[in-house]
């Protein structure tokens, strides 16, 4: 066989070599005591003198060729049987244990958890919406009137002029009165959007979370005791709220609702800038315009509703500064909690 056709042969049987045992048969072929290469190495001493230096260059060339690629493809199969679905790795009981790091809740996930166990714990079942959703439901029948500024692009993000991303939970409880009958005490929580230039304590994208109750009968009177047991499993039970009035186009009275502030029990403190009171959410009782949308007697039936920012208030629970840290997707934030 000439040099070309050894180093060819060569190349090919390691090459194709896809087990430990083929390629040693190919190394046992090329470079063992009989084999191709060792016999032309053999060779040179009875070759005539001009030819030796030659030949002594093609063998070595030949022998080095070979031992090269043996060794690179031992380097592959040994590299295919770890990546092997039968390879197990050998157990090294000196080796650094696993860090545990298998990521976890994201900290408004976990406080929404929290938020909707308590309200599960009050009696309060899950409602849901969708994100994009008619005008009607968001502000139609829950009584805005047409020229209300949360209705202008300015405010609200608009995808075709009857539709949009919803600005808050509230238009769940128009669905969700006009599939059901009273009594219904339920909670919706989830996504909202509003135009907003962002600062930080406002998104242009956040959380919140609702409550509706419906019966005959429901007094402001049930709206505090729940609002009250809501803060208090929340922030602990020394916590104290107050109502302020204040107004929704929903709901008629309405209030916006303080806490003692949890940290200086009202004293007044940096966290709550030195009011002593932090606000928490807005409520009141379902104006009879909205039942009157939904088909429901507003002579009949009394309610009352409240909503709250989620975000803000895992805001106030964590000593957060700035929103635009929720959605920021950095590790070195999200760890903490
Ligand atoms: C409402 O959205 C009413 N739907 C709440 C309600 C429900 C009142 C039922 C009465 C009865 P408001 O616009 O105030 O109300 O928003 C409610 C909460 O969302 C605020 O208290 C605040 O915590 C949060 N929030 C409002 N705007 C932003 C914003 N840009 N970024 C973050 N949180 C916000």
């Amino acid at each position: 066989m000439d040099a070309e056709s050894l180093e060819k042969s060569i190349r090919d049987d390691i090459g194709k070599a896809d087990s430990f045992e083929t390629l040693e048969q190919a190394r046992i072929k090329y470079l063992g005591r009989k084999g191709l290469v060792t016999s032309l190495l053999k060779n040179i001493k009875d070759a005539p003198p001009d030819e030796k230096p030659k030949l002594g260059a093609v063998s070595n060339r030949l022998k080095k060729l070979a031992e090269e690629l043996i060794e690179e493809r031992l380097g592959a199969l040994r590299g295919s049987r770890v990546g092997s679905r039968f390879y197990k790795p050998p157990f090294d009981a000196t080796l650094p244990a696993h860090d545990g790091n298998v990521g976890h809740r994201h900290v408004l996930s976990q406080v929404l958890r929290r938020l909707k166990d308590i309200f599960f714990g009050m009696g309060y079942s899950l409602a849901s919406g969708p994100h994009v959703e008619l005008e009607y439901y968001n502000f139609h029948a829950l009584n805005f009137p047409d020229e209300h500024p949360s209705r202008d692009v300015q405010d609200t993000f608009y995808v075709t002029d009857d539709i949009l991303l919803r600005t808050h939970t509230s238009p769940v409880q128009v669905r969700y009165m006009e599939e059901h009958q009273p009594p219904l005490k339920i909670i919706a929580a989830g996504r909202v959007f509003r135009n907003e230039s962002v600062d930080p304590s406002h998104a242009a994208e956040f959380h919140q979370i609702e409550g509706l109750y419906v019966d005959t009968d429901v007094s402001l009177a049930d709206l505090k005791k729940d609002v009250e047991v809501f803060i208090q499993q929340l922030f602990g039970a020394k916590t104290r709220i107050r109502f302020r009035p204040s107004f929704f186009p929903f709901t008629e009275p309405s209030a916006e609702v303080d806490m003692s502030c949890f940290a200086c029990q009202g004293k007044g403190c940096s966290i709550c800038g030195n009011a002593g009171w932090i606000e928490v959410m807005g409520a009141g009782m379902v104006h009879p315009n909205v039942f009157r949308a939904v088909g429901y007697d507003p002579e009949k039936y009394s309610g009352f509703a409240f909503g709250l920012g989620v975000d803000r208030v895992a805001m106030i629970k964590y000593g957060i500064d700035d929103i635009r840290l929720f959605l920021g997707n950095d590790l070195r934030f999200l760890r903490q909690f």
